[in-house]
């Protein structure tokens, strides 16, 4: 059924400082207390907060303190019982379109008797629980229910191997691990429950794992060990929610960063809760009989965010996809759309590009008209995919709402903001700051950047959505984020502010490539090149690419005795078994020798700038000391290294 246009200004608009927009984020600024007590009202306490923010602990700051609230109670008990009780709460479908609906009582239902299994397992208040699962119901449940008795849980994304999930789990201490016998992944069976029992070789914490029956794949059961899922679901059970404290942890999602590890950031209860579902509300104004399809993966924070807490807590019913866009034909996202009549669409520009690549009449080929409004995450959408995604997905008549934030941000932070009257948009900008979010724009010299002007991106106030703090790095905490001279937010992104206001992402200024909106950094491929035990030294940077956005290119020296003929696949076989196909780069290149500084410091800047032909830069800031002659011979040897290898070749 046709909707009606939707009769935002798209074009005719350019003046952001009028209307409901304005005014909304005006008072969120000038009276922040009043503001952020009535956004809090849309979730339901136990008991009010005393305060609604303390900084008496900065960078550490506590929203909502001493409130008291239940997240699981949130998203389902106060719908399972009224007029939501039998509406969807996820439709789940998978590649070959098979489907499941499962209703806001029943997910209780299911949420219950999963928290008392839980329970009977041992697993209490604070307890840290790992879920490593594919995108079924059972992920949610999982995430709910621990949510309900208080453990705090880590899921890790299905596509890596067992080191990836070792370091997670060991990290932060996780006493049991839910999965699953297996997945899909392009109608290809992955084996979950395999790679946990390598994970679990590699470390000391876990005491159980949990089951959940997929694939009818074979799997070792481990007596003691391994239970099934479905065999502790027998009895239906009411278990009373956990009273949180609004700043006891919600769950630990790890990462990357500059260093080699990734880090666990820690969501609170209270201010998680309020910011994902305001800016839900603010930026895309989704109605009570919508279908929302966030497109993302539960195992990282837009999946955590937007498929799980925030559509749930305000009652909507969200489809829930297994499997891939383009498989078993390059329309099956267009083929989901029409048959569900998906009203509001979330997905990354990388998506976005891949099926634009397969031409207009797979799109054209469905009725997309359900849709109303469009929106992107994940990195800088280019003008080019923004207008194919208007044009031929929206029919030039849906909004599209460019959400910028990260993990540690918890929600949106930067993006349009339809539920706030505020609709002007510019394609490739995520346009204005959401009400709280005070940003700022630094240029080299440590100034506020003039408009126009590239710089680091801050943000100066805390928000409710930001991290509690990182698991087991303390110090990384008050450094990586907050050890600029004003204690600002550093977001690790460049940004240019334009005349009218609007923010434009430009990418990360730090070591962390963004591979088809995944986050990852460069020590975390080079850790995982290593791992194959073959590798002396490894080097890696990011290349633009014109549909994952960047890719990972890596220079490697192979240790001695390694035969050079079969290397390259077997390289990427064996990162594949130990991190998972996510770090696999897209270029290995084999050479003698690395551009590096005395002190051993591989010198990744200037392999970039040496590999695209360009003039490496300033190399005088690379180590203090050290003599630029011997840098530039350096460089020079690793110049000519580049013609041994085919680049054209990887
Ligand atoms: C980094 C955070 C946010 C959930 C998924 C990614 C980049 C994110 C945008 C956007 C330009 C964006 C930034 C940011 N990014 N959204 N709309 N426009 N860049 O979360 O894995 O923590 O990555 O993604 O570089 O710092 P994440």
């Amino acid at each position: 059924m046709k909707k009606e246009s939707n009769p935002l200004p798209f074009d005719s608009f350019m003046n952001p400082g009028v209307g409901r927009y304005a005014k909304t984020y005006k008072e969120s600024l000038e009276t922040p207390d009043k503001f952020f007590e009535e956004a809090g009202f849309l979730l339901d306490w136990y008991s009010k907060w005393d305060k609604v923010l303390d900084k008496s602990k900065e960078p550490y700051y506590r929203w909502y303190v001493n409130g008291k609230l239940n997240l699981s109670y949130n998203a389902l008990d106060r719908h399972s019982s009224g007029s939501r009780r039998n509406k969807a709460a996820f439709i789940w479908v998978n590649e070959k379109g098979d489907e499941k609906i499962v209703t806001y009582n029943g997910l209780y239902n299911r949420v219950n008797s999963f928290s008392r299994a839980l329970l009977d397992m041992g697993i209490r208040k604070g307890d840290r629980i790992a879920i490593y699962l594919p995108m079924i119901i059972e992920e949610p449940v999982a995430m709910l229910a621990a949510a309900r008795i208080g453990a705090v849980f880590t899921v890790i994304f299905s596509g890596f191997g067992a080191e990836a999930i070792a370091e997670r789990v060991n990290d932060c201490g996780a006493k049991m691990i839910i999965t699953a016998d297996g997945g899909y992944r392009r109608g290809k069976f992955i084996p979950l429950k395999e790679t946990v029992d390598r994970a679990i070789e590699l470390t000391t914490t876990v005491e159980t794992v949990i089951v959940v029956k997929h694939t009818n794949h074979e799997t070792n059961m481990v007596e003691g060990r391994d239970y099934w899922y479905h065999d502790l679901l027998e009895v239906k059970n009411y278990v009373e929610p956990e009273r949180m404290d609004s700043n006891d942890p919600l769950f630990i999602l790890y990462t990357s960063g500059t260093t080699g590890k990734p880090k666990g950031v820690v969501h609170g209860t209270g201010g998680y809760g309020v910011w994902v579902t305001n800016t839900l509300k603010w930026a895309f104004d989704p109605k009570e009989n919508d279908r929302w399809w966030c497109a993302a993966d539960i195992g990282w924070i837009t999946g955590h965010s937007y498929i799980v807490f925030a559509p749930l807590i305000l009652g909507l019913t969200s489809i829930l996809y297994e499997g891939s866009f383009d498989y078993p034909s390059p329309d099956q996202m267009w083929k989901i759309i029409s048959y569900y009549e998906v009203d509001i669409l979330y997905t990354s520009p990388t998506a976005i590009r891949a099926l634009m690549k397969y031409g207009d009449e797979y799109p054209r080929s469905h009725d997309l008209s359900s849709l109303r409004v469009l929106g992107t995450v994940g990195e800088p959408i280019n003008p080019a995919a923004w207008q194919w995604y208007y044009e031929r997905i929206g029919s030039s008549q849906c909004p599209i709402v460019d959400t910028y934030w990260q993990t540690e941000t918890g929600g949106f932070v930067v993006s349009p903001a339809l539920g706030i009257g505020y609709g002007p948009l510019k394609p490739g900008s995520a346009t204005l700051p959401l009400p709280g979010i005070d940003p700022v724009i630094m240029n080299s010299d440590g100034k506020e950047a003039k408009a126009g002007e590239k710089g680091l991106l801050y943000l100066k106030r805390p928000w409710p959505g930001l991290m509690l703090e990182l698991n087991n790095a303390d110090e990384k905490y008050r450094t990586m984020y907050f050890g600029n001279a004003k204690k600002y937010y550093f977001t690790g992104d460049y940004a240019i502010k334009d005349k009218d206001g609007f923010y434009w992402l430009l990418g990360r200024a730090d070591e962390v490539l963004k591979i088809s909106g995944h986050r990852i950094g460069t020590i975390e491929v080079e850790d995982a090149l290593l791992s194959t035990g073959v590798i002396a030294e490894a080097g890696v940077f990011g290349k633009p690419h014109q549909i994952k956005g960047e890719s990972i290119v890596s220079f490697v020296v192979l240790k001695s005795g390694v035969n050079l003929d079969s290397s390259v696949e077997a390289i990427k076989n064996k990162v594949r078994d130990n991190f998972g196909p996510l770090l696999i780069p897209d270029e290995i290149h084999i050479v003698g020798s690395l551009p590096k500084t005395r002190s051993g410091k591989i010198m990744r800047r200037i392999m970039k700038a040496v590999y695209q032909n360009q003039v490496p830069g300033d190399i005088s800031t690379l180590e203090s000391g050290a003599s630029l002659e011997e840098i530039k011979e350096s460089i020079e040897k690793f110049r000519k290294e580049l013609k041994t290898v085919d680049l054209a070749h990887s």
